[in-house]
């Protein structure tokens, strides 16, 4: 597997490859204009998985300036257990690294299968029981834009 840097015109790859796996919520934020701001303010740090020129993995990475947030981290189920999620994990960590990020969080949805087990054999990171997440509740809890570029179709939320 290429590891390179997410751009915009991954998105509807991208996409598809989420929408295959029960343990990503999508978001209005997945949507193409989502995808792009968020790249545009986390330039460098999100990656993509490439094998003979199909994306078969992503990882969104960003920073607030003192922590950083990873998300997204999915790899498609065909090429799995072959360590391109950990690849792309210690990528992302040396990028964040580079601009001065040394702690990163990741959220977890406990009905996450093989990502529960995923995060809790990586060395280095250690599962919180100290923390509680508090969300705010979104406006567009529920139903979301995902659509790829402009299509913007609309589908429920899982
Ligand atoms: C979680 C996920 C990204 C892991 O990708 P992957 O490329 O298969 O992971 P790796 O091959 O790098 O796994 C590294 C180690 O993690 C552990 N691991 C990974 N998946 C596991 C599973 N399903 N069961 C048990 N252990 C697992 C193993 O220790 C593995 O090493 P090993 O294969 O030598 O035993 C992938 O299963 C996935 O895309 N899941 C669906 C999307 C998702 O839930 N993403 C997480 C969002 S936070």
């Amino acid at each position: 597997m290429i590891i390179r840097t997410l751009i915009p015109a991954d998105h509807s790859a991208a996409l598809d490859l989420w929408r295959s796996c029960p343990g990503i919520q999508l978001r209005a934020e997945d949507g193409y204009a989502g995808l792009c701001a968020y790249l545009q303010r986390n330039p460098g740090l999100s990656l993509a998985g490439e094998v003979d020129g199909v994306l078969v993995a992503t990882l969104l990475a960003g920073h607030d300036g003192r922590r950083g947030y990873l998300q997204h981290l999915v790899v498609a189920p065909a090429m799995r257990r072959h360590g391109y999620a950990r690849r792309l994990l210690d990528e992302a960590a040396r990028r964040l690294h580079e601009q001065g990020i040394g702690k990163a969080h990741v959220f977890v949805l406990r009905d996450a299968v093989d990502a529960m087990p995923f995060w809790g054999s990586q060395p280095g990171w250690q599962q919180r029981d100290d923390i509680q997440v508090y969300s705010t509740l979104s406006g567009d809890e529920g139903v979301v834009s995902v659509g790829a570029g402009s299509s913007g179709a609309w589908e429920r939320a899982k």
